[in-house]
């Protein structure tokens, strides 16, 4: 049996991916988020908020369960969020932390103990780290959003390094979607120009139709778990990832 633990499972893209994967029978899929959308006899719900570190400290072994007759073992933090948008110099100190907590800590805190738990399970391992453009070129009012993917980028590249010198079966990524049609682009269309001055072209990426459909970039990224062997880098974009 597979097992795929997934953050931010409610809507968007990681709703999306677990949809997708449970269409194969020998799937199960362990979601966490705040809310939950989904219904499935493979599918185990965790509700947790991932800017309470605390709470995600004692919940751990609630994520993380004993798992039987596993051939596979994925992680894919995919919960994120943008935060307020705003320049630095004003916006509100705790945005930075809340950022760093959902994208960051969370994510570090679940593959320390992902790598813990499964320490003795010899089956392939993956660690899959949902990342953005955002986190290799710079956006204005996006500092901590850019700030917390560059550095979840590092995250990635550490871990795999580790991985390597211990000659484990766990590989580590961290890929970038792509702009994709869910909230996180409707929260972004609403900001103000003074907030972000690219606004006007990510309203024109809606209008022309420019936006994936989160159903797509799903299906790319079972494709990619499907063949994830062949694939060499850590960090990478969506679009080297083959189409069907
Ligand atoms: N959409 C894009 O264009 C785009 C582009 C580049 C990268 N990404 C990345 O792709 C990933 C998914 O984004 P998306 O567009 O699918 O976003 P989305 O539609 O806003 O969904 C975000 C998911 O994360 C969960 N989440 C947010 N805050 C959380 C918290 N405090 N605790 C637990 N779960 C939380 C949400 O669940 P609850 O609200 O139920 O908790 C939801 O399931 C993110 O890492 C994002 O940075 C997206």
């Amino acid at each position: 049996m597979n097992y795929y633990i997934i953050t931010g499972t409610s809507k968007g893209i990681g709703k999306a991916l677990a949809e997708a994967l449970l269409q194969e029978e020998q799937n199960y899929v362990y979601g966490v988020s705040r809310n939950c959308s989904i219904t499935h006899s493979r599918y185990h719900h965790q509700p947790l908020n991932l800017s309470d570190i605390v709470a995600l400290e004692n919940n751990l072994h609630k994520v993380f369960p004993v798992l039987k007759n596993a051939e596979r073992i994925v992680l894919i933090n995919n919960a994120g969020v943008v935060g307020e948008v705003a320049y630095m110099g004003s916006q509100a100190t705790h945005n930075f932390s809340y950022v760093f907590d959902v994208n960051v800590m969370a994510p570090a805190i679940l593959i320390n103990t992902f790598l813990s738990a499964y320490h003795t399970e010899n089956c392939p391992k993956i660690i899959l780290n949902i990342s953005s453009g955002a986190g290799k070129r710079p956006v204005d009012g996006w500092s901590a959003y850019c700030a917390s993917k560059a550095a979840l980028d590092m995250l990635s590249l550490t871990v795999q390094q580790e991985q390597l010198l211990l000659n484990s079966n766990v590989r580590v990524f961290s890929i970038s979607p792509g702009v994709v049609d869910t909230a996180m682009q409707d929260h972004i269309r609403d900001l103000e120009e003074s907030q972000f001055s690219e606004v006007e072209k990510f309203k024109k990426y809606k209008n022309d139709g420019a936006l994936r459909p989160p159903e797509e970039v799903a299906e790319r990224m079972k494709r990619f778990l499907e063949n994830y062997q062949q694939y060499k880098d850590v960090v990478f974009r969506i679009e080297s990832i083959e189409q069907h």
